[in-house]
């Protein structure tokens, strides 16, 4: 980051804050966040400091799958940060990210004890930065006796990562473009649709770590990719249709439109250089099988991030189609 970022950073982050930063804190806070997985994707930003999108994004949150976040404040040098009960170094990508956002927002003498446990399986190969930073920021709005507003605590979970704003609610979350160069109106909200039925079904190829991360495959993409530039346009539309759909409860709809935004992004990556692709050999495997089962009459459809793992969109009356099809498949109840 730039100075002129960091300050302009700053600024906005004290204004929201305003005399609130110098709160005494509670001895301990905590709370939990869901992971969402995007129906309509965020791929692309148009401010890299303050995690601006280049359009709006549209997630369905996974329920239980997410991160319970216990916050206290320590006697010490620096934060100290343990993930799912190990004590990570300072110098870890996940420790530094997580400093960094505390740094952002709290005076610089308090320290903290941050326990992040993901309760997504490790093996399930969900990206787990989006329930982190949400589960982050709902932890320190506690702690600190903030008591900010939704939007307010959306934008300040963007901070740490993108999709982190669509993850501090349960259901479909809708995170708006915003046009301010702040980005302080570059926040999700909550749909008020439920849509009980609707299952979301992980295949997990691997759950290691993945090579590229979706920031620096953001850059690589918007710098090389000539199919990038179709890209904001379609995602606006696809954006629109879904919400639509989701409206009017069409399955079809939305879940075809959902597949196609990820299929159209992973191909603004391919046509990158060097080239971006997250898939393995086993991901087209499984791709074609959901392909397969659909051209024999069963009502189901993809979606995938930044990784090689696929998560299959289906409602409640195909489920024991679709679990027998997948062994497996873990499927969530999103609305449940
Ligand atoms: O929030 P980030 O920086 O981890 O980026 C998320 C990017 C995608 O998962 C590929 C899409 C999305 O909207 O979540």
């Amino acid at each position: 980051m730039n100075q002129t970022n960091a300050n302009a950073v700053g600024t906005w982050v004290d204004q929201i804050l305003d005399q609130q930063k110098y709160n005494s804190p509670a001895a301990q806070a905590s709370a939990y966040a869901p992971s969402n997985i995007a129906l309509s994707k965020y791929w692309g930003k148009r401010e890299t400091s303050f995690n601006l999108p280049v359009t709006g994004s549209l997630s369905i949150s996974l329920a239980q799958h997410g991160t319970r976040t216990g916050l206290s404040v320590i006697d010490a040098p620096q934060h100290q940060v343990i993930l799912n009960g190990v004590a990570i170094g300072a110098s870890s990508c996940f420790a530094v990210k997580v400093c960094q956002w505390l740094d952002r927002v709290l005076p610089s003498d308090l320290k903290l004890r941050i326990d992040t446990y993901n309760t997504v399986p490790t093996a399930a190969g969900l990206a787990s930065s989006a329930s982190g930073f949400a589960a982050l920021t709902l932890a320190t709005n506690t702690l600190m006796g903030w008591q900010l507003p939704e939007r307010q605590l959306s934008a300040l979970a963007r901070l740490g990562s993108g999709s982190a704003s669509r993850s501090l609610w349960h259901g479909f979350a809708k995170w708006q473009v915003g046009e301010l160069a702040d980005g302080s109106d570059s926040i999700a909200f909550p749909l008020t649709q439920q849509w009980p039925q609707l299952r979301v079904g992980l295949l997990t190829i691997s759950s290691q770590t993945k090579a590229v991360s979706s920031r620096e495959g953001m850059a690589r993409t918007i710098a090389t990719s000539a199919l990038y530039q179709q890209w904001p346009q379609q995602a606006q539309s696809n954006l629109a249709t879904i919400e639509a759909a989701i409206t009017d409860s069409d399955f079809q709809t939305m879940a075809a439109t959902a597949e196609h935004n990820a299929m159209s992004m992973h191909a603004t990556m391919a046509a990158a250089w060097p080239p971006l692709v997250y898939w393995q050999p086993e991901s087209l495997i499984q791709m074609q099988k959901v392909w397969q089962l659909r051209q024999q009459g069963l009502p189901v459809y993809l979606t995938m991030d930044a990784g090689p793992n696929i998560k299959l969109l289906f409602e409640a009356q195909h489920q024991a189609d679709v679990q027998a099809a997948f062994a497996e498949v873990q499927v969530i109840s999103p609305f449940a």
